[in-house]
């Protein structure tokens, strides 16, 4: 029970290993799993549970996540707007409800140090979002998704939340026989575009965060991947506001590594967070193990160290322990586990990029590009003739090896 290799403390690059890492704790998983599954009853209880007054009860396992975050000395947390509090039957209700929640977060935040990553509203969970939410066919529904998120933005500014989140787990469809694609997504576009508006209007100044998946619950999702939120932020024009979070698990659901979804992130300038997990090669379903793949997140710190680091965003531990890992000290362990494992990964990862000619040898294998007509190619200078004629008089290129077990080699032996 106690971290291995994790100091927050420690310099790397001149930078904090806290700085670095910016740990979050997710509150549905780490105090809302209960290890229910589509064959099973829920296996976890917690004290909160016997607790009927659901706003006591909000405010019993907000105690107990601070308790829980701050014994781990983790600095961010994240949450969405039905962890902190159940709905009530009417909105001024649930205002009423988030409002007392959101006073004693401010609470604890103060107390603590404790601050929030970020906010996102739960758009999949209640029954009205069956046919979607923001792309429901259903306007009165889509209004329903404009008011939580309202709702949810207003408790994201209050508590100085850095990012804001959108995961469109039911912005999708289960069958294009009932479903007029085209017409949903302008509509997620246009949603988007007012939550941004309503979040800038009212002093929000971080990044909208969209987190791509691929499907599950629904059988094909809008922000299926990295590159196709790319190229849909783009086409609407809303690529200067919203950001991408990306989730280790739904990168590998995409049939991606983790290390491709980041990559495409970064290039397009859109990185921002990531949701930390793992997936079981076994079956490749969204299972939110705790990371402990040191090549796999050391693959991954590689890449967010070349894109700059995190500014706003962080490792969110989007991830529960197993149906069967009943005990407190189980999320506990998971944690201290998944941290170390992460410290390890930046740790090599910062020497790889500092120590080998990592990076050199890649940038060797485009050096022709460097050259004076190869800059000519890729400033648009040349033409296809010109490019053409290049052939004709030099001899057939020599074969060069792209040396993939060396740069393999090299990440093996900074682990
Ligand atoms: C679902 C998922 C969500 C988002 C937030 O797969 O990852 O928990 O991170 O809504
Ligand atoms: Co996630």
């Amino acid at each position: 029970m106690e971290f291995r290799t994790y100091q927050p403390d420690l310099l790397i690059d001149g930078k904090r290993m806290q700085d670095h890492l910016r740990c979050a704790v997710s509150w549905w998983h780490t105090f809302g799993t209960t290890g229910s599954d589509p064959f099973g009853m829920p296996t976890m209880k917690y004290p909160w549970d016997s607790i009927t007054d659901p706003l006591s009860r909000g405010l019993a396992k907000m105690d107990a996540g601070f308790e829980f975050i701050s014994r781990l000395r983790i600095p961010f947390y994240c949450f969405h707007d039905v962890d902190l509090v159940d709905e009530g039957d009417t909105p001024a209700e649930t205002d009423r409800r988030m409002r007392r929640l959101v006073d004693h977060a401010k609470q604890w935040q103060k107390e603590t140090g404790i601050q929030l990553l970020w906010g996102t509203a739960n758009l999949t969970g209640h029954p009205r979002y069956m046919n979607g939410a923001a792309t429901n066919p259903d306007l009165s529904v889509v209004a329903r998704a404009a008011l939580q998120v309202q709702r949810t933005l207003d408790a994201t500014i209050e508590l100085g939340g850095a990012n804001y989140v959108f995961w469109g787990g039911r912005e999708g469809y289960l069958s294009l026989h009932n479903t007029d694609m085209r017409r949903e997504k302008d509509h997620y576009a246009r949603f988007l575009e007012m939550a941004r508006d309503y979040g800038r209007k009212n002093g929000f100044t971080g990044p909208f965060l969209i987190e791509p998946k691929p499907m599950e619950p629904s059988k094909h999702q809008y922000d299926y991947d990295a590159e196709t939120v790319v190229g849909f932020l783009r086409h609407y024009g809303l690529d200067s506001d919203f950001k991408l979070n990306i989730e280790v698990n739904h990168a590998t659901l995409a049939g991606h590594s983790f290390t491709h979804d980041l990559q495409v992130a970064a290039d397009a300038g859109l990185f921002c967070s990531i949701d930390a997990n793992r997936g079981d090669e076994q079956n490749g379903w969204d299972t939110d193990q705790f990371p402990i793949n040191i090549l796999e997140l050391t693959e991954a710190m590689l890449v967010i160290l070349q894109a700059g680091g995190f500014t706003t965003g962080g490792i969110n531990f989007d991830a529960k322990v197993r149906r069967n890992s009943i005990d407190p000290d189980d999320r506990i362990i998971a944690h201290i586990s998944g941290m170390d494992a992460f410290a390890k990964a930046l740790l090599a990862a910062s020497s790889i990029l500092k120590e080998s000619p990592y990076l050199s040898a890649r940038a060797a294998r485009y050096a022709s590009f460097d050259s004076e007509t190869g800059r000519r190619f890729e400033q648009g200078g040349m033409t296809l003739p010109e490019l053409a004629a290049m052939a004709a008089s030099t001899p057939e290129p020599v074969l060069a090896s792209g040396r993939q077990e060396w740069f393999e080699s090299v990440i093996t032996r900074h682990i």
